[in-house]
């Protein structure tokens, strides 16, 4: 397995701008704040491209209005899931990406291609890690009936929804709350947290160090957000 160009490594290249390849499966509202906040905020940083899991995901138009390049892999053409990986690895790294996030990519990685990616590899989910992985983390969170839900920017490891924190988003559940309204205040607080761990990660002040630890230079407090009612 290649290995990829460790986060120290990347850091020491100093302020030269970085290269992020984003993953969509579906809308791509996370992707639109990261783009827009990348321009917006004048990040050190390009996003090189925008790669989907399905050819009809609706956020590959919006990108490519933007003028931001495109591709997309239908995973149903692939007979494994190690081809399907090893066909979107290729795609990726194409456009030699510093990050590859994951902004509402819903495919299950192989632990080959979480590898290839070490430390460059960061996933948005929509609950306060580690409570609630998998689907259906706002009715899981209504169920449970906790005061407190939200969102969670993390580097990929091969475990699902698992991995060094590194941003966190909080929203309060108030009552008579849906898994529809819960969603809708957590999509909320994504598009916020998802930009600020981005935008860290551009200016080389997050990294992953060899032992699994996210180090931030910088005031960590930054990396929560709090939305109240
Ligand atoms: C987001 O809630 C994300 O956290 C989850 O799927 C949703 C994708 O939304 N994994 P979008 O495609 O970014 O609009």
């Amino acid at each position: 397995m290649p290995q990829s160009s460790s986060p120290s490594s990347t850091a020491a290249t100093g302020s030269r701008e970085r290269r992020i390849v984003i993953l969509i499966s579906g809308r791509g509202s996370n992707m639109q704040a990261l783009v827009e906040a990348c321009q917006r905020e004048a990040w050190p940083a390009r996003i090189a491209a925008v790669i989907a899991s399905r050819p009809d995901a609706g956020g590959l138009a919006w990108a490519a209005e933007r003028g931001i390049p495109t591709d997309a892999l239908y995973h149903k053409d692939f007979a494994t899931r190690e081809a399907f990986d090893a066909a979107l690895m290729a795609r990726i790294d194409q456009f030699e990406p510093d990050y590859v996030l994951l902004a509402g990519f819903m495919r299950v990685l192989t632990p080959g291609f979480v590898g290839h990616y070490s430390g460059r590899l960061v996933n948005i989910h929509p609950s306060l890690l580690p409570a609630f992985p998998g689907l259906h983390t706002h009715a899981q969170a209504l169920a449970t009936g906790v005061r407190a839900h939200g969102c969670t920017v993390h580097f990929v490891t091969p475990v699902l929804d698992h991995g060094p924190i590194i941003a966190q988003g909080m929203v309060p559940v108030l009552p008579g709350d849906t898994p529809e309204r819960l969603a809708e205040r957590v999509l909320d607080v994504e598009h916020r947290a998802f930009p600020a761990a981005a935008r860290w990660l551009a200016e080389g002040r997050v990294s992953l160090t060899l032992d699994h630890r996210v180090e931030v230079q910088g005031d960590p407090e930054r990396l929560f957000i709090w939305s109240g009612a």
